[in-house]
């Protein structure tokens, strides 16, 4: 490597962590500042990389420059599409990625380690982050979990060219490692519809469980559980991240291949509830509603070929028993179509969620909480464990 090579990555470096830290607002704590240093983000990343909604490639062999800038800046990174897959004539979609460093630290930073703690990681993706974890606790403390087997062998030895070995498993992260529990903090890097029991029963008591958060209504959010003496997990959520889901929880749903049928005779009504406050910008109202419903999938269709629609809101079960579609004519704002099908109502059940939370003071996803029973049941609430969050369905 040249001195301009080195000078170049310098700069790079520098110049994130003044961005990481403007996202923070506070100095990165000293221990995951020389972490940060010592373990370059770069050195993770495989020589193809894929930018932003569009999946613009940056080939480190053709553009050293574009791919080194998209090494360090403050996004993610998709290092991997269709599961490893060609996606030949197939949409790319990403199935890994380095996640943007500012959510990378404000985890960390949530995760609140300590010397002498055992962490365990689910979702190694490129290993930079077991890698920072690695540095700051010892590589003996570290053990993380990646589903794909190409993705585990390249992190691993992502991890020994920084000089850092923790011990990395090729495996479903859903089961934890129990192998090396319990752990003080267990953390995830791929987004859960469901906390999976096997984190709580391998966590020891006071310990944290962090991970990305998302309903099949929205993916968004974080939930920071601490586990009790009786195996209870609590916490809260917190708003900001959108992670890739766990792979065994994913929903493969499209509307014309899995839920509507030729024969299916759906009900006809109206609404003056817009589409678009329960599938818009308004993330607090789409948390909510997605902790409400549970099992409630949407996608947009924009310009469907249906006379006087522009756009339309479909929602169905995950089971694609029931489904609903709300029509928008491109004119109107309190008069909207809704067609229904199946033993469920689940526009009904939308606009009551979206009532609830209107009534309740319209409140964020900070002022909701999460507990996991001892039977792995998970029970939502408001501002206390007692003011439990009624689910619909
Ligand atoms: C956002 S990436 C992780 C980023 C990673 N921590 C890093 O520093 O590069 C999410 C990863 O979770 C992995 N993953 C998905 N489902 C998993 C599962 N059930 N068990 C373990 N890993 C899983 C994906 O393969 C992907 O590599």
């Amino acid at each position: 490597m040249t001195k301009d090579d080195q000078a170049a990555e310098q700069i790079a470096m520098r110049g994130l962590l003044g961005e990481v830290t403007a996202d923070l607002g506070v100095p990165l704590a000293r221990g995951w500042e020389e972490a940060f240093w010592a373990v370059p983000r770069h050195r993770f990343l495989p020589d193809r990389v894929w930018l932003g909604d569009g999946l613009d490639s940056r080939d480190r062999s053709t553009d050293p420059s574009g791919w080194l800038s998209a090494a360090y800046a403050d996004d993610s990174v998709v290092t991997q599409i269709n599961d490893g897959h060609d996606p030949g004539e197939d949409e790319p979609w990403p199935s890994s990625s380095a996640s943007a460093p500012s959510i990378v630290f404000r985890m960390l930073d949530m995760l609140d380690v300590k010397r002498g703690h055992r962490v365990l990681e689910v979702g190694t993706g490129t290993g930079w982050n077991a890698g920072l974890l690695a540095h700051r606790l010892g590589a003996e403390s570290v053990t993380t979990v990646e589903v794909d087997p190409v993705l585990a062998v390249q992190a691993a030895l992502n991890l020994k060219k920084v000089g850092l070995e923790p011990e990395v498993i090729g495996g479903d992260g859903a089961a934890g490692y129990v192998a090396s529990a319990p752990y003080d903090r267990i953390i995830a890097t791929c987004s859960v519809r469901e906390v999976p029991r096997a984190w709580v029963d391998q966590a020891r008591s006071g310990g944290v469980i962090l991970t990305p958060w998302e309903s099949p209504w929205v993916c968004y959010g974080l939930v920071r559980l601490v586990v009790d003496a009786e195996g209870l997990a609590s916490g809260w959520f917190h708003p900001h991240s959108a992670f890739m889901l766990m792979r065994n929880q994913r929903t493969d749903l499209r509307i014309f291949r899995d839920v509507v049928r030729d024969d299916h005779q759906p009900d006809e009504s109206s609404t003056t509830l817009p589409p678009s406050a329960v599938a818009g910008d308004d993330w607090a109202a789409q948390f909510a509603i997605g902790l409400q419903t549970q099992d409630v999938w949407r996608t947009w269709h924009d310009d469907p070929d249906v006379d006087g629609v522009s756009s339309r809101l479909w929602l169905a079960t995950t089971d694609a028993t029931s489904w609903a579609a709300v029509d928008w004519d491109g004119r109107s704002n309190d008069r909207f179509t809704v067609w229904q099908y199946g033993p469920r109502r689940l526009w009904n059940e939308v606009e009551a969620a979206h009532a609830w939370w209107h009534n309740v003071g319209r409140p964020g996803p900070e002022r909701f909480g999460l507990t996991v029973k001892t039977d792995g049941t998970h029970a939502p609430w408001l501002d206390r464990p007692d003011q439990m969050v009624s689910r619909t369905g």
